[in-house]
């Protein structure tokens, strides 16, 4: 087998974009659409070329990859053009497989049959039939096999009825390439050195053109706006949810679920609508997700229900908890087995022990909580003094009465209750009660002021 060069061709500026940002740094699902490709490129190949143009600093500061060899392509003369930019670093007896950092969703198996074509004939190229084929190079064939492609500008309207398109990915041997790259010319309605005329200039050779027709559209689908952005984001997303689909998660509604990254479930998990997942996040068995939650980074156990309109993120949720709604979790956070954190609840940089219960408005910032306590609502532990952050611990069997504040750092012992009302500034003994409000009076007296 010889070696496999991927040459991806990134150098074009995107104007439709109207962005600040090269095409290939936007981004799809998680990923920059480059970075799409690059993971394609390098599971296949040795070496990974890509040519950039526009914005060339900003697109390798993105990337940040050390084992892509950079080309700069100064003036974009064309496909041919570009791609000739990689040939000087490029051995002979290699095969080239040419790709294009805007079309993000090609699929290995596609580009496998594509390679190894190449490698029995020489020149192997991908094409597409499609309804529409307006804008696209139309593969010219005799008796099937493939003669030539020609351009949308250059085609007359025999050619034009044409439905059978040029993808742009193609691989061909090193060496014929460098050869056909180098008798290129720019005699054309563009006024470019097409890369497409090197199928022609084969064909003359006597070679055989491989053809793979590739079955997706979504494969081979270029992005060139924001509007095809967008379209193709949802079948990423769609061809995302119909493989979780399979593997047995329940989606309510595939349409409404977003998937930015790696999630993991065991079985019999279940999401709602308009749920959304980032980063790396693992569910367990038997866990459901209601709708309208946010989760990213996040290791969820089993049997945990997360209610609606709940947000996740950096955090560990063990077995049978119960999350919601409108709840909180904020980075470095675990949430014991069977804890329960209800309503707009925040709890950031904690550990909630096994069973212990924040049912109603309640901030829990830096605190260590035992086993089986329970907060009542609108408890706020005081965790910054303005310059520093200090440490709540609350242990095991502690019962906080509502609407207490808790001044870092304090311990509240275990088995400790706090009266309602109370702001503890002092560490609370175990298992009495302690209780900071003001004795309550009634006046008889009184008058109530009047209007003056
Ligand atoms: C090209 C093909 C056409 C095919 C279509 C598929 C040629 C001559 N035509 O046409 O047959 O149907 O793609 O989408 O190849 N690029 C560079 N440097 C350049 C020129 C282009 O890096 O000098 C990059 C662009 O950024 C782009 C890609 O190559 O990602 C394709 O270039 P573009 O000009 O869009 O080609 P098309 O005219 O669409
Ligand atoms: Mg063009």
């Amino acid at each position: 087998m010889n070696n496999i060069n991927a040459i991806i061709l990134a150098a074009g500026k995107g104007t439709r974009m109207n962005s600040t940002k090269p095409k290939v740094l936007q981004t799809l699902s998680d990923k920059t659409l480059l970075e799409h490709v690059l993971i394609q490129a390098q599971q296949l190949c040795s070496k990974v070329y890509v040519v950039y143009g526009f914005g060339g600093e900003q697109v390798q500061q993105t990337i940040n990859d050390a084992s892509i060899n950079w080309v700069e392509q100064v003036e974009q003369l064309g496909t041919g053009h570009a791609v000739a930019q990689a040939m000087p670093q490029i051995d002979d007896d290699s095969i080239s497989l040419i790709l294009y950092g805007d079309v993000p969703l090609i699929e290995q198996s596609t580009l496998k049959k594509l390679i190894a074509h190449a490698q029995e004939s020489g020149v192997a190229l991908l094409s597409i039939i499609l309804e529409n084929p307006t804008g696209y190079g139309r593969i010219l064939r005799k008796n099937d096999q493939i003669q030539a492609i020609i351009e949308q500008k250059d085609a007359n309207n025999e050619q034009l009825a044409i439905s059978e398109v040029n993808t742009g990915i193609m691989a061909v041997n090193s060496g014929l390439l460098r050869i056909y790259l180098g008798e290129l010319g720019t005699n054309n309605a563009q006024s470019e050195f097409y890369l497409t005329d090197i199928i022609a200039m084969a064909v003359n050779d006597g070679k055989i053109i491989a053809s793979v027709i590739a079955e997706n559209e979504f494969e081979v689908a270029g992005v060139n706006d924001k509007i095809q952005l967008a379209k193709l984001e949802r079948t990423f997303q769609q061809n995302q949810a119909i493989q979780f689909m399979q593997d047995g998660l329940t989606l309510k509604d595939p349409s409404r679920f977003d998937c930015r990254g790696l999630l993991s479930f065991g079985q019999d998990c279940e999401i709602d609508v308009n749920v959304l997942v980032e980063g790396d996040v693992s569910l367990g068995y038997n866990t459901t997700i209601a709708p309208n939650c946010i989760i990213k980074n996040a290791k969820i156990g089993n049997n945990v229900v997360i209610l609606s309109n709940s947000v996740i993120e950096n955090a560990v949720i063990n077995d049978g908890a119960s999350i919601g709604p409108f709840a909180r979790i904020r980075p470095e956070t675990t949430i014991g087995e069977n804890a329960k954190i209800g309503n707009f609840v925040e709890v950031k940089k904690s550990s909630i022990g096994k069973n212990a219960k924040i049912s109603h408005l309640s901030y829990v910032g830096d605190t260590l909580m035992g086993e089986a306590v329970n907060i009542g609502a609108g408890v706020i532990t005081c965790n910054y003094d303005g310059v520093n952050k200090h440490q709540t611990i609350i242990e095991e069997g502690a019962f906080v009465g509502s609407d207490s504040q808790l001044i870092a750092p304090v311990n509240i012992g275990k088995n400790a209750t706090i009266g309602a009302g109370s702001t503890i500034s002092k560490n609370a003994p175990a298992g009495q009660l302690t209780l900071s409000r003001s004795k309550q009076m009634s006046l008889k007296n009184w008058n109530k002021p009047g209007k003056k």
